[in-house]
């Protein structure tokens, strides 16, 4: 499997949003014209980008928010269903890794816990208090 990757912010809104939808993030019905073209808003504002591709095709993406020292979060880590189990998950985030070796890396799953626990996280039991995106 030939698969590139790159560290640009700028991931082409289509692209993404073939992959949120892909991973069950996103759903055509729900999703407006005006929504599909800022798709990409919330890469763009990361501190740090990586997608992997296979060609022209977005296969996988991961977004951090950094202080680039102390502390980093992870956010929307997918890969395309047909290309899971290759290790690409573990290298996009190997890749964030690198960045910022020694700041604590935090992230927030359920379904993904099994592979975070795979590549070296330890859940944490500090109590997470929320205030709801207006978005989703
Ligand atoms: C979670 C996700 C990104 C993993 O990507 P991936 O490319 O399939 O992962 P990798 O192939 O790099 O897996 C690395 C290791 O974790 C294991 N693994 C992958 N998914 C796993 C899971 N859900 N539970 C347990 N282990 C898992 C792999 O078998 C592999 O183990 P190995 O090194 O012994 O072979 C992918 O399943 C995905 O996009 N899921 C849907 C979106 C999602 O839930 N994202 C997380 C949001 S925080």
């Amino acid at each position: 499997m030939n698969i590139e990757y790159q560290s640009s912010k700028n991931l082409p809104n289509d692209k993404l949003f073939r992959l949120f939808l892909a991973v069950g993030w996103a759903s055509e019905e729900t999703t407006t014209h005006e929504m599909l073209e800022k798709f990409n808003i919330g890469f763009l504002n990361s501190t740090f980008v990586y997608s992997a591709w296979s060609g022209d095709e977005l296969v996988g993406c991961v977004r951090v928010l950094s202080d680039l020292h102390f502390r980093s979060i992870i956010y929307d880590l997918a890969v395309l269903p047909e290309y899971q189990k290759n290790g690409i998950g573990k290298e996009l985030i190997r890749r964030c890794r690198e960045k910022c070796e020694e700041s604590e890396w935090i992230v927030q799953t359920d379904k993904a816990k099994g592979f975070y626990e795979k590549i070296g996280f330890h859940e944490n039991n500090s109590f997470l208090l929320t205030i709801p995106c207006k978005w989703f």
